[in-house]
């Protein structure tokens, strides 16, 4: 029963320890990508809680609303998605596309 016990201890805090691990390298990436989202000019059309211009739409609860394939998919060749739009693709790597995503979509 002790024996018991201690595996289950023991496998608790081995979880534990990785959903740390894993909701701080998320974080970071959501801090990346909000960096991005400034640097790119982003914020030139776009608006976050009242903050930014009024070109493209509010992106304030974006998250809410589309989901990473779509952002995915979108980001890179906006026209893709909208043929008329007047948003500048965005070019980077895909981990600057990976950070910018997990960015949105913590916007809810
Ligand atoms: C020149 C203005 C402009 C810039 C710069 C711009 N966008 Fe956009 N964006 C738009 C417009 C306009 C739309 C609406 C799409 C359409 O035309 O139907 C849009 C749509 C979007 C959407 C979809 C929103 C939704 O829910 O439909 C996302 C997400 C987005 N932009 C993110 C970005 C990101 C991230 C950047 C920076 C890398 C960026 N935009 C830069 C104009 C811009």
């Amino acid at each position: 029963m002790r024996k018991r016990s201690l595996l289950i201890f023991t496998l608790l805090a081995l979880f534990l320890t990785f959903a740390e691990r894993a909701s701080a390298a998320d974080a970071a990436k959501i801090k990346q990508g909000e960096k991005l989202f400034a640097e790119r000019q982003c914020t030139a059309c776009h608006a976050i809680q009242g903050k930014g211009g009024p070109v493209g739409p509010d992106l304030t609860k974006v998250g809410s609303r589309r989901d990473e394939a779509w952002l995915k998919k979108f980001l890179p060749d906006p026209k893709s998605v909208a043929p008329e739009t007047m948003m500048p693709p965005f070019r980077g790597t895909k981990e600057e596309l990976d950070a910018l995503v997990a960015y949105l979509l913590s916007l809810k």
